[in-house]
C-alpha cells in the first residue's frame, strides 16, 4: 500500500501529514501523564520520543542552547538537514544560507556531503556551522569534527548539539545514512572539540534534570511539564549537550 502514498502529490501529503500531527497532538488532552506512578513500568509511557502528543522534551534544550549562542548565527551559515534554526535564530543576521546533507533524498540540500570524508567537504566556506543532532550518527565522528573545521571560515563558529542521556535512536527516526554511534558527556564532548578547536576555543554547556531525564525517557513532551521543571538544571543529569567551537587561526 506504500505506492498509494506516492500518488498523492507532496504539497497534499504534507498538509496531511500536519493535520494528522494536529490531531494526534490534541489527544494529548486524553492521554496527559499527571499522575508519574504510571511511569512504574517496564517499557517506555510512549514510542518515538512522544513527538505524537507535543513537542520533544530535548528540543527545548537544542533551542535554549541556540538562542544563547544567536549572536554567531550570521553571515553565511550552513546547518544540516534545514535551514530551521537558521531561519529561527539567525533573523537578519544571516546573508547566505546551506543546507548540508549526505542524504541525496533530502531535496532541500544545497551541498551534498559526508561529512565523515573530510577531503570531499568545501574549505573556509562558512562563518556559522549548525550541526544539531547529529554528530552522535556518524561512526566517524572526529573525521566529521574535523570537517566542520575546515569548512569553517577563520574566527567561523561551530554550533553542535548532542543527547546526552535519550533512549536509542532507531533507523526510522534518522532521514538519510546513520545510526545510533554515540552518547557523549560534558567532559567528553570538552575533551574531543579541543582537540581539534583548541581547549580555549570550546565552550560546552549542558541541560536537564532529573525529572526531564526521566520524562523524556518516557516519551512525555513539554506540554506535560512547567517551564520551571524543564528549565531547571542539574549539571549531574546531562539530557542535551551544546557545544560552541570557534575555528581560532593564529596570524
Ligand atoms: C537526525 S538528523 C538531525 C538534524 C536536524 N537538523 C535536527 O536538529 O534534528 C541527522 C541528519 O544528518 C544527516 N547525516 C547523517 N550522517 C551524515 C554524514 N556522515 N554526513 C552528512 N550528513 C549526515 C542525516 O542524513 C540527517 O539529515
Amino acid at each position: 500500500m506504500i505506492w498509494l502514498k506516492y500518488m498523492i502529490p507532496k504539497p497534499l501529503r504534507s498538509i496531511l501529514r500536519r493535520q494528522r500531527q494536529a490531531a494526534e497532538r490534541r489527544m494529548l488532552a486524553l492521554d496527559r501523564v499527571t499522575d508519574w506512578s504510571v511511569l512504574r513500568r517496564l517499557r517506555p509511557y510512549r514510542s518515538e520520543f512522544g513527538g505524537r502528543r507535543g513537542k520533544y522534551i530535548d528540543r527545548f534544550y537544542i533551542e535554549a542552547f541556540l538562542e544563547t549562542c544567536q549572536a554567531s548565527i550570521r553571515g553565511h551559515v550552513a546547518e544540516i538537514q534545514s535551514d530551521e534554526y537558521t531561519r529561527l535564530f539567525g533573523k537578519g543576521r544571516v546573508t547566505h544560507s546551506d543546507i548540508i546533507d549526505l542524504n541525496e533524498g533530502n531535496e532541500k540540500r544545497t551541498i551534498t556531503v559526508d561529512l565523515a570524508q573530510s577531503r570531499s567537504v568545501p574549505e573556509n566556506a562558512f562563518d556559522c556551522i549548525l550541526c544539531t543532532q547529529t554528530l552522535f550518527l556518524i561512526r566517524d565522528y572526529a573525521s566529521a569534527l574535523r570537517s566542520l573545521y575546515t569548512m569553517l571560515k577563520p574566527a567561523g563558529v561551530l554550533l553542535v548539539t548532542v543527547p546526552g542521556i535519550s533512549p536509542v535512536v532507531r533507523g526510522g527516526l534518522i532521514a538519510g545514512e546513520g545510526a545510533d554511534w554515540w552518547r557523549f558527556t560534558a567532559r567528553s564532548a570538552q575533551h574531543v572539540f579541543s582537540q581539534v578547536f583548541g581547549d580555549a576555543n570550546v565552550y560546552v554547556q549542558t541541560y536537564g534534570n532529573v525529572l526531564t531525564a526521566t520524562a523524556f525517557l518516557h516519551g512525555l513532551v513539554q506540554e506535560e511539564l512547567t517551564r520551571q521543571e524543564v528549565e531547571f538544571y542539574d549539571p549531574d543529569y546531562e539530557v542535551v549537550i551544546g557545544v560552541k567551537a570557534t575555528k581560532y587561526v593564529a596570524l
